[in-house]
Parts: structure tokens; sequence; C-alpha cells
């Protein structure tokens, strides 16, 4: 059975914590929010519990973990060396959405890392969080709290829709803010990399960095994997998505033919569309059209993304035409990488 604890998201409840921590330190697996995604939390020193985990998941044991911690102090414990440049990009963006993959110490179970001899790490902002690390007083290993190639959850509804039974405990502290998973930079090698867009901009990244370089992991492959995470069709929703990319009248005018197309085959459509995309859902026949919000507003979009593709799997729709990505300054290279996945490939330049 799994027990769902509600805390309020900015003072929660000392109780509550601690009763999560005492479950997190016993080898339970526990859910709780963090700024980006829920997360499925598991004592990283315990090898048991970390095997637990990836059983809960259904996740591969290739696929590495993040451990999360309260500090940078913390964090450095965990890697073998904690390089100058880890210290700058720490002491700007933590707490907050930014991984960092580090050589690990010794401390570090393989199971964590999936043999790998580095391990990424990450002291979160949110306030649930920050407080279950300190009374914990462990380090935590926690992928998205999801099961594996499912959409990543922003609420704690999306956790127990997929764990519910599997997991010991879930801290519900409402909607998550950011809505995209961290930005995972590897600092193991001699220059730094990113390896997954997400909730630090490239921009902000590279404006920390300074004269240090920053290089890219590349296009999305499906051949042998720099990071698990980059798995082609890794973040999908059940339903066949296309995305379409490109300026937005064309883009319109393009799903408006397809969505047409589709429809006379006797498929079952559903949208993902911006707010002023709105004309699109008038299609007759469209089954279910859901907004991310205003296209101008990225933030609010990558708070509702992963919600709206729950949503539009939920529909019965046959099929899913999303409103793609165009733009990937700031949030927008997340935001495309993510819709991408969900895409599995197919990806219509208009
Ligand atoms: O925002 C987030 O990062 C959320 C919250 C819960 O913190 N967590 C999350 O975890 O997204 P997960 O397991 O879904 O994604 C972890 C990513 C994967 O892309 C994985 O391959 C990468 O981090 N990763 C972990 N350890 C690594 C390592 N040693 N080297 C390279 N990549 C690593
Ligand atoms: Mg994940």
């Amino acid at each position: 059975m799994t027990v769902v604890v509600s805390v309020d998201s900015w003072h929660p409840d000392p109780e509550a914590i601690a009763r999560a921590a005492a479950c997190l330190r016993a080898g339970g697996l526990v859910a709780f929010p963090t700024e980006t995604v829920y997360g499925l939390g598991v004592h990283a020193l315990d090898r048991a519990a970390v095997a637990r985990l990836f059983q809960a998941k259904g996740r591969p044991a290739s696929d590495p973990l993040i451990v999360h911690v309260a500090s940078t102090l913390q964090a450095r414990a965990l890697s073998a060396t904690f390089s100058p440049t880890a210290d700058r990009l720490a002491a700007r963006f933590w707490p907050g959405p930014l991984t960092l993959v580090l050589p690990k110490s010794a401390q570090v179970p393989d199971e964590v890392t999936a043999g790998l001899s580095s391990v990424a790490l990450r002291v979160p902002s949110h306030p649930v969080a920050l407080a279950l690390l300190e009374a914990a007083g462990v380090p935590v290993a926690a992928p998205s709290a999801n099961l594996f190639s499912r959409p990543s959850p922003t609420r704690a509804a999306h956790v127990l829709a997929d764990l519910e039974g599997r997991i010991q405990m879930v801290l519900d502290g409402g909607r998550t803010t950011v809505g995209v998973e961290s930005t995972v930079v590897d600092l193991s090698m001699d220059v730094p990399r990113l390896l997954r867009p997400g909730g630090v901009s490239r921009e902000a990244l590279v404006a920390a960095l300074g004269d240090t370089p920053l290089q890219d992991a590349g296009p999305i492959r499906s051949g042998p994997q720099l990071s698990p995470g980059l798995l082609e069709r890794h973040y999908s929703p059940r339903t066949p998505l296309t995305t379409y990319e490109g300026q937005a009248p064309r883009v319109l005018e393009r799903m408006r033919e397809d969505a047409v197309a589709a429809q006379a085959e006797g498929r079952r459509v559903g949208l993902l569309i911006f707010d002023e995309d709105a004309m699109l859902a008038q299609i007759p026949g469209v089954l279910a059209a859901r907004s991310m919000g205003p296209s101008t507003d990225l933030e609010a979009v990558a708070a509702q993304l992963y919600a709206a593709l729950r949503d539009l799997d939920a529909s019965e729709s046959d099929v899913i035409l999303a409103h793609g990505f165009d733009d990937v300054r700031g949030l927008g290279a997340a935001l495309r990488d993510r819709l991408r996945r969900a895409a599995a490939g197919r990806v219509v330049a208009c």
C-alpha cells in the first residue's frame, strides 16, 4: 500500500517530513516533489533499496540515477574530484535544476551509477525536497517518479497513476513549478558537456562558465548512449505523437491538413497546442485538444507539458498532433528535446 501524505509546499510539516525521512533511512521508496518533477527517492548507499527502486520503476539497471543532497558540502563528499568548474556552477545554480556529473567517490555504490565511474549530483531547491534531504541525513538517489518511458510526473496524481502499490509513500506538495527535468552537465571529462537540456538554460550555463567552453551532446541518437537519458523515445505517451516545427502559420496549416486526413481515415485526433492555436480545436470531429499555455510564456508551457501529454494520452485519441518548439532559446531547448523524444522521431518540419 502507498501512503499519501499532503504537505504545504512552502512550509512542510516537520512531522510529515520526519516520517518520510525515517521511511527512506529504513530502505523505503518515497516519492517527493522537486522544483522540476517528482522524484522517487531511495537511500543512495543502501544497495538492496536501490535494487528495489529499479524494480518498482521497471527501469533498466544500465540507466544511472541522480543522487540528491542537501548541500554542496554533501555533494563534495560523494565525488572524487570537485573541480573549480563544479564549484562555480554549484555556487551559481544550487539549489536548483542543475545536475553535475563528476568522478564518483568510493562511497557511491555501482548500482546507483550503473557501473560508471562518474556520479550525477544535484541539490534541489524545492522546500519539501530540501527539508526531506536534511531530515534524512543521507544522500537520496531519485529518478523521476514515473514508470520507465512514461512522461515525468509533475503532480502527485501522476506518481500514483504509475506507481501506486509499488512504493511506500508519496509526499504530495502540489504541482511542481519548473515542469521539465534538470539540466545535466558532464564535468567528468576535460571539457564540460551538456548531456540533457533542462531547467537551467544553455545561455545561463555559458554565462556562468565564462571562458570555459561548453560542448553539446549532439543530436538525439538511438545508438550507444553517452547518457541513457538521451535515449530517443524516452519520454513517451502511449499514443503515437507527431511534432510540427516551423513558423506558426505553416505549422497550423499542416496540422489542420493532417488532422482532417487522419479523421478521414477513421483515426481519432488529439491536439497538443498553444493558447493562440484555439482555432485548430474547432476542426469538426477533433476528439481532444489540450493547450500548454501561451507560446510566449515558455515557463508556463514547461509547467504544463507533461500534464498535457498525460491528459491527451488518456483521451483515447489514436494520434496526437503537437505544435512543436521552433525557438531553442532559454527553456525552448528543453521543451523541443522532450517533445521530440515523445514523438520518437516523428518530426515534421513545416
Ligand atoms: O529534474 C531531475 O533531474 C529529476 C528530479 C527528480 O531530480 N530527476 C530525473 O532523473 O530526471 P532521471 O533518472 O529521470 O534522469 C537522470 C538523468 C538520465 O538522463 C541519466 O542518464 C543521467 O541523468 N545520468 C545519471 N547519472 C549519470 C552519469 N554518471 N553519467 C551520465 N549521465 C548520468
Ligand atoms: Mg526520468
